[in-house]
This record gives structure tokens, sequence and C-alpha cells, in this order.
């Protein structure tokens, strides 16, 4: 059956390229990420895990641990890393499961028959510190993820597990925030006492209430 938001993220153990990984305990009490790739020394994925490492400040951040997969081997893994240091200019620094074997990727639903029988499509789960999955995106193989918008998604998760506000659409981080519905109007500037904007009784606005 496949893996829907709130549902616990299967655990597993897996080979990485930094070794044997338990999954829960590798996420800890931190937020983490996973993400498949269709398959080593393939172009887009090649920018994919370059541009994720560059942004290796902005997960840590938000305590984030981020976890790369792809079907091939460790051996294959590692000599693809050093393709990625040659043509990203960037280090590896997350882990990458070799999941020769398809275990993590069955679990995940990673694999799309109708798409591609033996490759992964692009998937990302977003899971969070109750080891809940906060978040599923899959785009195809042949469309690079936007990891800015992971970073932009994962702040309206965080912020909104801590206050009773929503993130509105193109949302970014110190932008505005609507007050959760659950919310009666009365109570708003009790709760956000930085001031708020009724625009209908059931769109009422509030600045980002943690800055
Ligand atoms: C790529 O990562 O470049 C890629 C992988 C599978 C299909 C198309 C592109």
């Amino acid at each position: 059956m496949s893996l829907r938001l709130g549902d616990v993220a299967p655990d597993f153990t897996a080979e990485s390229t930094e070794g044997d990984i338990r999954f829960h305990e590798f996420l800890g009490d931190s937020w983490g990420v996973l993400f498949s790739h269709p398959a080593d020394f393939t172009p887009v994925c090649t920018t994919e895990l370059g541009a994720v490492a560059k942004l290796r400040d902005e997960f840590v951040r938000r305590n984030v641990k981020v976890i790369a997969l792809s079907v091939d081997g460790l051996e294959s893994h590692r000599s693809w890393i050093g393709d990625i240091k040659e043509t990203q200019g960037t280090a590896v620094n997350f882990p990458i499961i070799a999941d020769h074997d398809k275990k993590v990727s069955s679990l995940y639903d990673m694999i799309h028959p109708n798409s591609n029988e033996n490759f992964t499509v692009r998937s990302v789960f977003v899971i969070g510190p109750d080891k809940k999955i906060k978040l599923i995106i899959t785009y195809p193989a042949s469309t690079g993820r936007n990891f800015d918008e992971l970073l932009r998604v994962i702040d309206s998760l965080q912020l909104t597990a801590n206050y009773s506000v929503a993130t509105p659409a193109n949302w970014k981080h110190g932008e505005d925030v609507v007050v959760a519905p659950a919310i009666p109007t009365a109570d708003i500037p009790s709760r956000f006492p930085k001031g708020h904007k009724v625009i209908k009784p059931y769109l009422r606005t509030t600045p980002q209430p943690d800055l």
C-alpha cells in the first residue's frame, strides 16, 4: 500500500556511502528529507546532488537531515561522488543509500512501473521529528527538482507545527500568514499580538508570528 501524509515513515536498515544506516536512528530528533534518484551517472541527478550539497547550511539551520537514494551499488555511488565533486564543485555531504535490492524504494513506493520498471522516479519525503510523513512530492525522471521550493515548504511545515497558522499561495519566510480557521476572530489579538487583517470572516492574516 502506498504511503500517505501522516503515516509513520517506515524504518529500514540500508548500506549507504556513510556506512550502514538505521533510518529512524539516523533521523534522531531531527526533521528528515529522503529523496530518490533514477540512477547514478545521469546528468539531472548529478546536478541535483550538487545543488543539495550546496544547501547544507540551509538544511542544518532548519535541523533537517538529508539522505539520498539510488538503486545502484556502493562502488558506483563512490565513483559518482567523485564526478559530482568535479562537475558541481562541491563534496556530497550527506549519505546516499545503495538500494541495489530495491528494498527501500519498494517500501516507499518509489518505483512507478508505468513510468519505468527498473528505476525510481524522483520522490521526496519530508519527515517530522515524530517520524511522520509531512510531505510527499513526486517528479518524473526528466525534471530536476526545485530545492528552494523544498526549503520553502519545510519553513511552512515548521511554522505551522508550532503556531495555529497556515501559509498562503507562494508564501515565503517573512511574509504574512493565514490564521487557522479554528481560531475565532475575537481571539486573534491575544493569540497574534503583532496585528491582523480580516479580509473575509474566513480569511484572516497576521505577520509571521515567530519573527
Ligand atoms: C537524469 O538524471 O539525468 C535522468 C535520469 C533518468 C531519465 C532522464 C534523465
